[in-house]
């Protein structure tokens, strides 16, 4: 299997801080690959990075065998690298089915369907409605996008990625402050998803039982650096691994 990511001694230094130290990672296609760590161990900031958010200090990042490093966010999300974004910052005011339309028309808008999108709306409309179903917000398209629970409000961020066509996400934190029935729902979305779809899936995620239930490959962050990689079974009996969660605890 082909890597679909993959970063070379990538590097953030805040300051004299240095957030990332040094990170190669690899996630081949198709898969669901978790980065996991304590508070602070420089997981969002890496996926930043990724996601052209934030410009490495130094290291390397392909993406579907492109060298995308220091590319701006617009240019790697139309390479086809998705991350979502929180609802209530972009289309608070929208109905869902509004939202993913304006999604799908700013994708289209910037190639040479532009025109054919308003000519064929029924195409986006289409197209709105299948992803609004495939993350089980059907019975909510009508609805006012800040006026969803928490839950809905993510499944509806999953939407709008999926929105831009991906052919990898990224999610941080994805089940954060979610009741166990919504965290459910979304562990069966990302899962559906990378099945049907053929998505990679990179995400970072503090509950342990939906890293170790969903991903194929797990990496601990620590400090900035990858501590270890390995298949959820090996993770959860590092002594290592435990050490750091527990000295973080400690620490409160
Ligand atoms: N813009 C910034 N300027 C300065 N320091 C920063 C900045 N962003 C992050 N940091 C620092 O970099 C370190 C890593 O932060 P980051 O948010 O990547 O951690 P994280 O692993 O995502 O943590 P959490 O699990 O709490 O989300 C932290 O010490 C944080 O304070
Ligand atoms: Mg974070």
């Amino acid at each position: 299997m082909a890597q679909m990511l993959e970063t070379d001694a990538l590097t953030k230094v805040f300051g004299g801080f240095c957030a990332v130290d040094r990170v190669t990672l690899a996630v081949k296609e198709g898969t669901i690959h978790s980065v996991i760590g304590p508070n602070g161990a420089g997981k969002s900031t890496l996926f930043k990075m990724l996601t052209g958010t934030l410009a490495p200090t130094s290291g390397r990042v392909r993406f579907a065998g492109h060298d995308i490093t220091g590319e701006p966010a617009h240019l790697i999300t139309r390479r086809g690298l998705a991350q979502s974004f929180q609802i209530t910052t972009i289309f608070p005011r929208l109905s869902v089915l509004d939202s993913l339309k304006m999604a799908i028309v700013a994708r289209l808008g910037r190639s040479a369907d532009f025109l054919t999108s308003f000519q064929d709306s029924g195409a986006v409309c289409d197209e709105a409605l299948e992803i609004i179903e495939q993350v089980g917000l059907a019975y909510l398209a009508a609805a006012q996008a800040s006026t969803l629970s928490h839950g809905d409000q993510r499944a509806l961020e999953v939407a709008l990625a999926l929105a831009t066509k991906p052919r990898m996400v990224l999610l941080d934190e994805p089940t954060a402050g979610m009741s166990p029935w919504e965290t459910r729902r979304m562990v069966n979305l990302v899962r559906g998803l990378a099945q049907s779809r053929n998505l990679t899936v990179l995400f970072c995620e503090h509950d342990m039982d939906v890293v170790f239930e969903i991903s194929e490959l797990v990496t601990v962050m620590h400090q900035g650096r990858v501590l270890i990689e390995g298949p959820p079974d090996e993770v959860r009996r590092n002594e290592q691994v435990a050490e750091v969660y527990l000295g973080s605890e400690a620490r409160g």
